[in-house]
């Protein structure tokens, strides 16, 4: 990759994501084959909001690259509480670390930590922006299951607040891909996302039924509610629970559908499936490890 950060989806190219899904292959073969890669990598790992996967990925990552990590934290036992920006968090960690790993509740974090640190900086989630290394993820894993060209996806839920939705969808204007925006209208698309689709020349159509859709579909990314960017508790409850994956659900579905979701999931899939041939989400978690040494290896 050309970049010193990585900070939407939009700044990647077709070929530097199929770089990072090409090197990802050679790491996901033998992971622990390349502990004398970057020994000398130390990776500073900065989370305002919860994380189990992202942070843990990228700290398996950076162990099986040789490196360590240093950790700020949580929010409540950082300087943060003591009132301290984020500009000068992130100057002081920079002193530390070779690479910033960000997440953060408000959209655009990541782009201003940029602007204060010359060691690169992850967007790992920024509100509801994006999360560009979960779509390289997503990515991998769809050209794993199902390919990249002449895709049929479906990408259902809170489309409006889901960051991985909003950055999966930009990368995915990269390939030939049939998008299927599936939702409540209240969670639409943002109308920038949708904007920069249609800049993009996008193949997009939106829905709030599945069921028109499913028959059709490679792949359906199912995206949790995310209650915690609701202002109004109210508004959450008009649509919590409204989509709900089940066996009888996919009795439209093709036999090879794959189903994703970034996860954590609330009750989006019915554990029912779990072992059925189309979840794909915990492969889908798993392959965080590999495609994050991929893309920390090109930005170091
Ligand atoms: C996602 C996120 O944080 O945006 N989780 C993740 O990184 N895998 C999705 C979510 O929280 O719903």
């Amino acid at each position: 990759m050309r970049h010193d950060h990585l900070l939407t989806a939009k700044q990647l190219s077709r070929a530097d994501i199929e770089a990072v899904l090409d090197r990802a292959s050679e790491f996901a073969a033998d992971p622990a084959a390349f502990r004398e890669r970057h020994p000398e990598l130390l990776l500073a790992l900065c989370f305002f909001e919860p994380s189990t996967r992202t942070k843990m990925s990228f700290e398996t990552a950076a162990k099986r690259l040789g490196g360590d990590i240093v950790d700020m934290g949580s929010v409540e036992s950082s300087s943060v509480k003591k009132g301290e920006s984020l500009a000068d968090t992130v100057r002081v960690i920079e002193g530390y670390a070779d690479a910033i790993v960000l997440r953060h509740p408000k959209q655009g974090a990541a782009q201003l930590a940029s602007e204060y640190v010359d060691v690169p900086v992850v967007n790992a989630g920024d509100g509801a922006g994006h999360h560009p290394s979960q779509t390289l993820l997503d990515l991998y894993t769809i050209r794993e299951k199902a390919g990249l060209d002449d895709l049929s996806i479906g990408i259902l839920g809170d489309l409006k607040y889901g960051r991985t939705v909003h950055s999966l969808a930009h990368a995915l204007t990269k390939f030939d891909a049939r998008q299927h925006f599936i939702s409540p209208e209240s969670l639409k698309l943002p109308r920038s996302v949708r904007y920069d689709l249609h800049e993009a020349g996008a193949n997009v159509r939106e829905h709030e039924s599945l069921d028109d859709v499913l028959p059709n579909l490679d792949v359906l990314y199912v995206t949790r509610i995310q209650r915690e960017r609701f202002p109004d508790e109210e508004e959450y409850r008009k649509v919590a629970g409204k989509y709900s994956i089940d066996a009888e659900t996919l009795a439209r579905a093709r036999d090879d559908l794959s189903i994703m979701h970034p996860l954590p999931r609330v009750d989006e899939i019915a554990p029912e499936l779990d072992d059925t041939e189309h979840a794909t989400y915990f492969s889908q978690a798993h392959n965080g490890v590999p495609v994050r040494m991929a893309l920390l290896d090109s930005l170091l």
